[in-house]
């Protein structure tokens, strides 16, 4: 699809996201599948882009394929720049607003603090992060983790998706040179502050009945590829008694990776992903690749946990004459943000709750290089990941709104306009 057939800018939350609601739609899974450098997600890119350049931001892409729009390009050599964005790909089957509700938010917010006449006293910016969700390549937040060097740009080239294609391959194929990628300390220092906005992904606002919150930290987290491997055979020769079927090992390793989890207060572990090899229904599997994500507060028990996940798998491979191996994918510890910037937003946003969060984000790996917060939307549903993710338009509008005075107070414009309310005609997005 060319952005020529999209729908003009209505200057809304809700209208944007409506501008983009067709695009990466998931006929089999339901929601949205838009993984990195698809043809969903290359055309949401270009919407940005022309969103950008209808507000008159300066945007380029940098050699890890995050969009700058800068508002003042005059600017570039400081080293405060108020940066705000998230990212516009998604799970398999994800929902409509993980992701592209802080892009829309970060356009809308120009637009208020371009209506207020800020003149803003340091430099803006919103950027858009590739393979936040690392649906494709298995890495999250694989362009923050370029950007700030946390992911050796050798690994990165190497990363496979489910096909078998190179990270390299796919990004010469579009268009982004991957000798390039890596470290951008250039780029890194110019960014002052990073403050994401995103759907929340639980209930917290729900129950205290606010639309709008301010982050304070983020689960640790990681991902881990189990593979077990057995005898590939015959469905209708092979006797039970003579199998080493590794499909029968990880369905007892899935029940005992949640049995193990329960045993840890505040730990959560999901296989939600699981590939059987060849795959075919009267194919005994000769291996079985399952994803194992797991989450803790305290990093020294998500290691423990991992660890008793890895010795009962070996336990359980060998009952079923089988073996497995564990190899993590991406580790990223507990995230506290920057404690003064919250307490700016606090000021800024009287009133709004803070919380924490189970979820990953770019802004999670910005925090370690430089202050990073985060604001957090509503969700009625109190579900994400998934096409029942929701945010009413008059929240979406209030988050927009709670961002531009979060980012008016931090570029040192006049004070926050009147607080965040309903706007007129605004309707629930169902
Ligand atoms: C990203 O949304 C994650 O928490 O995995
Ligand atoms: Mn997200
Ligand atoms: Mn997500």
């Amino acid at each position: 699809m060319t952005t020529s057939a999209i729908k003009p800018t209505t200057d809304s939350v809700s209208g944007l996201l409506q501008d983009i609601a067709i695009i990466g739609r998931d006929k089999t899974r339901g929601g949205y599948s838009r993984p990195v450098f698809s043809t969903a997600e290359t055309d949401l890119r270009d919407w940005f882009l022309e969103q950008a350049g209808r507000r008159g931001l300066d945007v380029r892409t940098d050699r890890n394929g995050i969009i700058w729009a800068w508002w003042d390009t005059s600017a570039r050599t400081r080293r405060d720049a108020v940066v705000t964005g998230s990212h516009l790909d998604s799970v398999p089957g994800g929902g409509e607003y993980d992701g592209p509700l802080g892009v829309a938010s970060a356009l809308v917010a120009v637009d208020i603090l371009k209506a207020r006449g800020l003149r803003p006293r340091r430099p803006l910016a919103i950027a858009v992060f590739p393979e936040e969700e690392g649906s494709r390549f298995g890495v999250a937040c694989l362009g923050s983790r370029l950007l700030t060097g946390e992911l050796d740009p050798d690994k990165a080239r190497r990363l496979q998706d489910q096909d078998g294609n190179t990270f390299a391959d796919v990004a010469v194929a579009n268009g982004q040179d991957p000798r390039f990628i890596g470290a951008d300390y250039k780029t890194l220092q110019q960014l002052g502050v990073f403050v994401e906005l995103h759907v929340e992904q639980g209930r917290g606002l729900v129950d205290l009945n606010q639309p709008v919150a301010i982050g304070s930290s983020i689960l640790g987290h990681g991902r881990w590829k189990l593979s077990i491997s057995g005898q590939g055979n015959h469905a209708g020769t092979t006797l039970m008694a003579d199998r080493k079927d590794p499909m029968i090992a990880a369905a007892k390793i899935m029940v005992s990776i949640r049995d193990t989890a329960r045993k840890y207060r505040d730990a959560r572990a999901t296989v939600g992903r699981l590939q059987p090899v060849p795959g075919g229904t009267n194919v005994i599997a000769s291996r079985v690749d399952l994803w194992i994500d797991v989450r803790h507060p305290d990093d020294s028990v998500t290691a423990a946990l991992i660890e008793a996940i890895r010795l009962n798998a070996q336990v359980t491979a060998s009952e079923e004459g089988c073996r497995s191996s564990l190899t993590m994918e991406s580790l990223s510890p507990t995230v506290h943000f920057d404690g003064g910037l919250r307490d700016r937003l606090k000021e800024l946003l009287p009133g709004a709750p803070v919380l924490d969060t189970g979820a990953g984000h770019d802004a999670g790996v910005l925090s370690s290089h430089i202050p990073t917060a985060m604001l957090f939307v509503r969700n009625p549903t109190g579900i994400s990941h998934s096409p029942d993710e929701l945010v009413e338009d008059w929240d979406a509008e209030a988050g927009a709104m709670a961002l531009a005075d979060s980012l008016a107070g931090l570029l040192g414009g006049p004070p926050a306009g009147p607080p965040a309310g309903p706007p007129a005609g605004s309707r629930s997005s169902g």
